[in-house]
């Protein structure tokens, strides 16, 4: 008896043990690059984060552009699942479709689980504007809410303050993310878990930086990779469109941008430093999960465009992802294939909840660092347009509405098009790192690039590789645009060897 009693008395302390629950601090960038060095000026970002946790060096969107990516973070769904097709509230962003899902967020799981839950920054773009229902909106699964309304910007902006709409106009808003965190930090004990979303504007454009960090890199210039402003001619409409490449008079535009992107992020940077400290003074970074990545990737003069994200290539698609917490290995680098539907289930999962299987992503396994697994997933997007977007100083004679912001400022380079509508599989593995993206345009363009030997992206094989091999990308492209749940995501097809004849 007296065992027995003892036995489910240390069965119950163990259950007891492990249902403390670990914290999470998601730090969520806008449009900050891995490929062109968009982590350089992260000091703090590496030796808190990176330094004492795993560096994910093949982390990738399903869709490089801020609604339709952010929607993909939040709810583990590929953009054809979870339908924000584009930053607009007639694509989905923040629309109609958009109320249902909400309330399937990884907040929400942690929500209903008893998680404290913290939300400050850019949001949903549409979030907040009037057509979308105003600011007075807290979404589920937050409980405390400091929401930016509409997209990203570093000054006059106006916050939902759990509700309540908050005007200002010469505070930087990465400060003000970086002091409601810091105040929330210190309201936190170990006996309730929280969750919390830091989701600054930098470095978006228009690439503000804090008044202190002005100048920082006034040296800095844009990398020249081999793939910058070359005039490409084997590859989709709009890179082809003139002038390309770009005229001289871009490169130091080109170059400022750069450089100002850089100098908006340092603020992220002390904010992560600041963050980090609250949580070890307040004995809670322990038990703390921290995970930093970006909605997005970015270009800035490759393939003669000027800076934007929007395209398949690895600039715009690749994201920096580092994670630290409870179990993870420290200052490791992990080449596994990881995208940012995987991040809504991990989170789940770390929490000791099991993630829905309706979820596209799947949860990260920190364990597998040796080989590198097969991956096969999805990149989507959907070309936007305008109507009267062509300047009329920009002498061309195209049919604008279905092209976007082709301004004198841009050399006149359009943007985007509604023919820049893309589906692409991204295939990773031990010996293969191929690319297949078919465009829906007039003459279903397809690029196919092998990684392994063309990083830069230089050579389109499209026509080089065997029509079978081709046949199989084209099936699996079409598998993975209506796959539904995460065991349908994951197991497309059966895979051949990539033959290049
Ligand atoms: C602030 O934003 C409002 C609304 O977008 C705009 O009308 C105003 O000119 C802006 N003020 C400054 C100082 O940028
Ligand atoms: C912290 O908790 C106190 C006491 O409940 C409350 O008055 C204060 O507003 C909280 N601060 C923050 C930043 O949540
Ligand atoms: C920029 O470079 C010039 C010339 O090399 C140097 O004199 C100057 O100190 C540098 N400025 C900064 C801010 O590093
Ligand atoms: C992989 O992880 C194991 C334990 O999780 C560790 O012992 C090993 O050193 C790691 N290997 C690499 C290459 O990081
Ligand atoms: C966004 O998507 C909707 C639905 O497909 C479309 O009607 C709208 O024109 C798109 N917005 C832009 C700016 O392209
Ligand atoms: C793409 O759209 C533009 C604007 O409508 C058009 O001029 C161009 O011919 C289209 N290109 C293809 C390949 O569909």
């Amino acid at each position: 008896m007296l065992t027995y009693f003892l036995f489910t008395f240390m069965l119950a302390s163990v259950a007891c043990e492990n249902e403390k629950k670990p914290n999470f601090v998601v730090i969520l960038t806008d449009d900050q690059d891995v490929v062109l060095g968009g982590m350089n000026p992260m000091k703090n970002v590496q030796r808190f984060i990176g330094d004492k946790g795993v560096t994910f060096t093949n982390a990738y969107t399903t869709s490089p552009i801020c609604c339709p990516s952010r929607a993909s973070f939040l709810t583990g769904l590929y953009v054809h699942n979870h339908l924000t097709v584009n930053n607009s509230l007639s694509g989905g962003c923040y629309g109609r479709s958009w109320k249902y899902l909400e309330t399937q967020t990884f907040a929400a799981t942690l929500s209903g689980a008893g998680y404290n839950t913290f939300y400050a920054g850019k949001y949903l773009n549409e979030y907040g504007v009037k057509a979308a229902g105003g600011p007075e909106q807290v979404p589920p699964g937050w409980k405390e809410w400091h929401g930016l309304v509409g997209n990203s910007v570093y000054y006059n902006f106006t916050l939902s303050n759990n509700g309540v709409p908050t005007y200002s106009a010469d505070l930087y808003l990465t400060d003000i993310i970086r002091d409601l965190s810091l105040g929330y930090i210190e309201n936190q004990t170990e006996s309730q878990p929280f969750l919390m979303v830091l989701a600054p504007p930098a470095p978006h454009q228009p690439f503000e930086p804090a008044p202190r960090h002005k100048g920082v890199f006034s040296n800095v210039t844009a990398v020249r990779h081999p793939n910058f402003n070359v005039a490409d001619n084997d590859k989709h409409w709009l890179i082809s469109m003139p002038p390309s490449p770009l005229p001289d008079e871009m490169m130091p535009e080109l170059d400022r941008v750069y450089r100002s992107r850089w100098e908006s992020l340092l603020a992220v940077d002390e904010m992560v430093a600041d963050v980090v400290e609250a949580l070890d003074t307040n004995s809670l970074l322990d038990n703390t999960y921290i995970i930093f990545t970006s909605d997005n990737g970015y270009h800035i003069g490759q393939f003669s465009q000027v800076y934007d994200k929007r395209q398949p290539y690895e600039t715009d698609i690749k994201v920096p992802l580092i994670i630290k917490g409870p179990g993870i290995q420290e200052n490791v680098k992990n080449d596994q294939p990881i995208v940012n539907i995987d991040l809504a289930p991990t989170i789940i999962s770390l929490a000791g909840l099991k993630p829905p299987k309706t979820m596209d992503g799947k949860a990260i396994d920190f364990n597998n660092n040796i080989t590198k697994e097969e991956r096969t997933f999805l990149v989507e997007y959907y070309g936007e347009a305008r109507d009267g977007t062509v300047d009329p100083k920009c002498l061309w004679n195209y049919d604008d509405e279905n092209l976007a912001q082709c301004y004198p400022d841009y050399a006149c380079k359009c943007q985007d098009s509604r023919n820049n509508t893309y589906g692409c599989i991204r295939r990773i593995a031990k010996r293969i790192n191929m690319k297949y993206c078919m465009f829906a345009d007039d003459e279903n363009f397809i690029e196919m690039y092998d990684l392994a030997k063309d990083p830069y992206e230089l050579n389109n094989i499209a026509n080089d590789v065997l029509p079978s091999i081709k046949h199989w990308y084209q099936l699996t492209l079409a598998r993975l645009l209506a796959c539904r749940g995460n065991v349908n995501c994951d197991n497309p097809f059966e895979t051949p060897n990539v033959i290049i004849s």
